[in-house]
């Protein structure tokens, strides 16, 4: 039977949106974006954003609409702010790790080793990814590079 997935992301300026679409098409799977209620515009946005990042702060998200435990897998992206994850997805993550049966990680980033990502999410999720990616902004820019890592990510979850 096929596994049930469920894609769950936070998008600013659209990257991890248009990953988070493409991998939950591919998959049928179903998909949450996360509302940060922090106003995040202009350049102080730019500046808080990415502080906030890097000092591991959470914030206040609007109400999730899917249960995460209803899912075999669940599939969750975020932007890369000050080399960290956002204050939504670590909000997200904190708040239903309990509900989280099995997870993968995806970020998107201007440039960053998204190997360290991965250790970030797995240690605030509590458990091991079944598969990680991510897209810097030269991947993003490349079909064919963006292509192929996508159907790598998505061939190892569809083998989970
Ligand atoms: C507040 C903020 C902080 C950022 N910090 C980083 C960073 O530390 N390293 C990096 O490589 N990119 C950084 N970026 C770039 C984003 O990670 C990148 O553009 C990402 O693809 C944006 O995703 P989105 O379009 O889904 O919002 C930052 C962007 C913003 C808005």
């Amino acid at each position: 039977m096929a596994k049930k997935v469920l894609v769950v992301y936070y998008s600013k300026t659209g990257n991890t949106e248009r990953v988070a679409k493409d991998i939950a098409s591919r998959l049928g799977a179903d998909i949450e974006k996360i509302i940060d209620k922090k106003n995040r515009a202009g350049i102080l946005g730019y500046i808080f954003g990415g502080r906030d990042g890097m000092k591991e702060r959470t914030t206040e998200i609007g109400p999730i609409t899917k249960n995460p435990a209803e899912y075999d897998i669940v599939v969750i992206g975020t932007p890369v702010w000050g080399w960290n994850m956002t204050p939504a997805v670590r909000t997200y993550i904190e708040q239903n790790r309990d509900r989280l049966k099995s997870v993968a990680f995806f970020a998107t980033a201007g440039n960053f080793d998204m190997a360290k990502m991965t250790v970030f999410m797995e240690k605030l999720a509590g458990k091991k990814a079944v598969a990680s990616t991510g897209f810097n902004r030269g991947d993003l820019k490349d079909e064919k590079v963006y292509g192929g890592k996508l159907t790598a990510f998505v061939e190892t979850l569809r083998l989970q």
